[in-house]
C-alpha cells in the first residue's frame, strides 16, 4: 500500500497549485487522509470507499477528529459521477482505489470480475475528465505496479498479468495534453501529474 506523503509534498502541492479540496478514492485505512487532513488547514476532504466495513471502521477513527472529511460509500466510478460537478477549486485527486477489501483481508484480489470496480482507475479518470476542467487539478495515482513492470521499491507484482492492467497509454491520452506526467518507484509506484 502506498502513502501519498512517499509520492508528493502535500503541503508544498497544495500551496502551489492552489488545491481546495482533496478526492481520495479507496479509504482504507485512512492513513493518507489523515495526513492531509492534519497537514492542510480548511482543505476540504472527500473519500470514497467501495466495502461498508472499511469506510464505518475509518469514519469512526477520522470522522470525530476532522469534521471536513466527507466519507462516501460506494463505488469509485459512481460516486465520483455525483461528486465531481459539485466541487469548485482547485482539487488533488488522490487515486487509490483497487480490490474491494483484499488489502485487509476481506476478499480475495480475483473477488471481482468487473474491471471498472476491480481496477478502477481507467473509468475513474474517464469520468472526471468528462465532468470537469482538470487543467488545474493534481492527480496522484497509487500503484503504478498494478499496471506495468519496473524496478519498483516493493518488487513488481506477480499477479499483475491476470489481474492488473496493461500499460498506462489510458493516462497519457487523458492528461498529456493538461499535465506533465512523471513516475515514481518508490514503494509500488506511482504516476504523478501536474499542471502544465
Ligand atoms: C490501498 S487501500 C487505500 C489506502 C488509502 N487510500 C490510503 O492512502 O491510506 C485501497 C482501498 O480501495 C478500496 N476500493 C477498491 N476498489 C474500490 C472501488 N472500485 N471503489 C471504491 N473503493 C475501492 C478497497 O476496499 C481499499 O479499502
Amino acid at each position: 500500500m502506498g502513502h501519498i506523503s512517499r509520492a508528493i509534498d502535500v503541503v508544498k502541492t497544495c500551496a502551489r497549485d492552489n488545491i481546495v479540496n482533496f478526492v481520495e478514492t479507496g479509504t482504507g485505512d485512512g492513513s493518507s487522509c489523515r495526513h492531509v487532513a492534519g497537514a492542510v488547514k480548511n482543505i476540504n476532504i472527500h473519500t470514497i470507499e467501495y466495502v461498508p466495513e472499511i469506510l464505518e471502521k475509518t469514519k469512526a477513527v477520522l470522522g470525530p477528529l476532522y469534521a471536513n472529511i466527507n466519507f462516501h460509500l460506494g463505488s469509485s466510478k459512481d460516486v465520483l459521477a455525483e461528486l465531481v460537478p459539485t466541487l469548485r477549486g482547485g482539487t488533488l485527486f488522490w487515486l487509490d482505489a483497487h480490490f474491494p477489501g483484499a488489502d485487509y483481508g476481506l476478499a480475495s484480489y480475483d473477488s471481482f470480475e468487473d474491471k471498472t470496480i476491480r481496477i478502477p482507475l481507467e473509468v475513474e479518470l474517464e469520468t472526471i475528465c468528462s465532468l470537469r476542467d482538470i487543467s488545474k487539478d493534481v492527480f496522484v495515482m497509487d500503484d503504478l505496479r498494478i499496471y506495468e513492470d519496473g524496478p519498483f521499491e516493493e518488487g513488481n507484482w506477480t499477479g499483475r498479468k491476470i489481474l492488473g492492467g496493461v500499460g498506462i497509454d489510458f493516462i497519457r491520452k487523458l492528461l498529456e495534453i493538461t499535465h506533465n506526467i512523471e513516475k515514481s518507484y518508490s514503494q509500488q509506484g506511482f504516476i504523478i501529474a501536474r499542471p502544465k
